[in-house]
């Protein structure tokens, strides 16, 4: 049966508080007919992480505004949708509850079926809601609070081959500003600061890089960091502008070897299983990087492999990409009840050993 699906999306499991419309004819493409983001940035600035509490408290205060403007934005009411789909993990459990919660609400409100999305999943289905790429495809998800591998082979099938056992490479380059007195978020700044900087100035480790598989951990290049600092400081009693742009290029390196090495290796992996149009997709903030994106589209055409990466505000956290999943899984037959529950560690895939990591955006999944 051709069934075009219009669904509002809800996302509430970090520190952006988001709804959106997404409508898809059947068999066509999607398409976003509103996405509004309020981000927390602010709010947590002073506390050099975000504060869960806080957090909660901010997205109960702005779901409801979230969800007039994204219905006012696409010229809709809620009686045009067909589903209403939500974050219910995994994150920070307060902002995943308040969003649970309000979804559910407006449910029970209208008789509109719920639909409980993975977040993790909203972030892998995107190329799909972009680009309209087929399964399977490679995707690496690479941002301030997640880093891993994954074989999309369908809306509730993916693979995980591997990711971060601590920290996720955008906390690195926060971290990695914080210590060198560059604003926040980090990415940008130490990005620029390495523009101008001699990236074999100073040797950081590659870590894991001599165990076999595709698991990586970024927390090392921080205490590296934090000596070599220390030692500058001890013998100069400062930091020049060009010592800190060696440091910052010599860091940046460090992950973009380490990311096209593992990418080489879960390439391989990927390949093994002969996809018809082999395609690897990035998202998540770390990926405007030029330099991570340079190389990682280089392992690409080595390998024949297509490489694509969403538009950055869909690549960081959006309830566009929750709504989306939303029509993925609706087509599949998911429905939630209003007992759905919120999940602060939700594994995309089931069968992997559990990550280990917690970084600054809560607990990785
Ligand atoms: O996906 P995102 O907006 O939020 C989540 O983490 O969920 O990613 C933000 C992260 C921050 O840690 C930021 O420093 C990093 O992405 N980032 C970058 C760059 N732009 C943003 N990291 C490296 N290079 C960049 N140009
Ligand atoms: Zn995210």
């Amino acid at each position: 049966m051709v069934q075009t699906l219009t669904v509002l999306g809800l996302e509430s499991s970090c520190d952006d508080t988001a709804a959106a419309v997404v409508r898809q004819p059947d068999g066509e493409q999607a398409r976003i007919l509103s996405s509004i983001v309020h981000g927390q940035t602010e709010l947590h600035s002073a506390f050099g992480g975000v504060v869960p509490e806080i957090a909660a408290r901010a997205h109960a205060e702005k779901l409801d505004i979230c969800v007039v403007q994204a219905l006012d934005d696409a010229g809709l009411n809620l009686s045009d949708m067909d589903a209403i789909a939500v974050t219910a993990g995994p994150g920070l459990i307060g902002g995943v509850l308040s969003g649970v919660m309000c979804a559910k609400g407006l449910s029970a409100a209208t008789g509109l079926p719920l639909i409980g999305v993975n977040h993790l999943a909203g972030h892998a289905l995107t190329p799909r809601l972009t680009d309209g790429i087929a399964f399977p495809y490679l995707m690496l998800l690479v941002s301030g609070g997640h880093c891993q591998y994954l074989i999309v082979h369908g809306p509730e099938k993916f693979t995980r081959l591997g990711g971060t056992i601590d920290d996720a490479p955008g906390e690195a380059f926060d971290k990695t500003a914080r210590l060198l007195g560059l604003p926040q978020p980090g990415g940008p700044s130490v990005e620029a600061e390495a523009r101008l900087g001699d990236p074999k100035r100073f040797r950081f480790p590659r870590p894991l890089l001599d165990r076999p598989g595709c698991d990586l951990s970024f927390s090392g290049l921080k205490t590296a960091l934090m000596r070599m600092r220390d030692q500058i400081v001890a013998e100069k009693g400062g930091l020049t502008r060009q010592d800190r742009a060696d440091l910052c290029a010599g860091f940046q390196q460090a992950i973009v070897d380490t990311l096209a090495e593992k990418t080489r290796r879960a390439i391989d992996l990927y390949l093994s299983e002969e996809p018809s149009d082999p395609v690897i997709a990035v998202a998540g903030g770390v990926a405007a990087n030029s330099a991570i994106r340079a190389a990682l589209e280089t392992v690409c055409e080595e390998n024949g492999a297509r490489f694509t990466a969403p538009p950055l505000g869909l690549c960081t956290d959006n309830a566009a990409m929750i709504a989306y999943a939303g029509i993925e899984r609706f087509r599949t037959g998911a429905r939630a009840g209003l007992d759905l529950t919120a999940r602060p560690r939700w594994p995309l895939d089931q069968t992997s050993p559990a990550m280990l990591g917690s970084g600054k955006k809560g607990a990785k999944a």
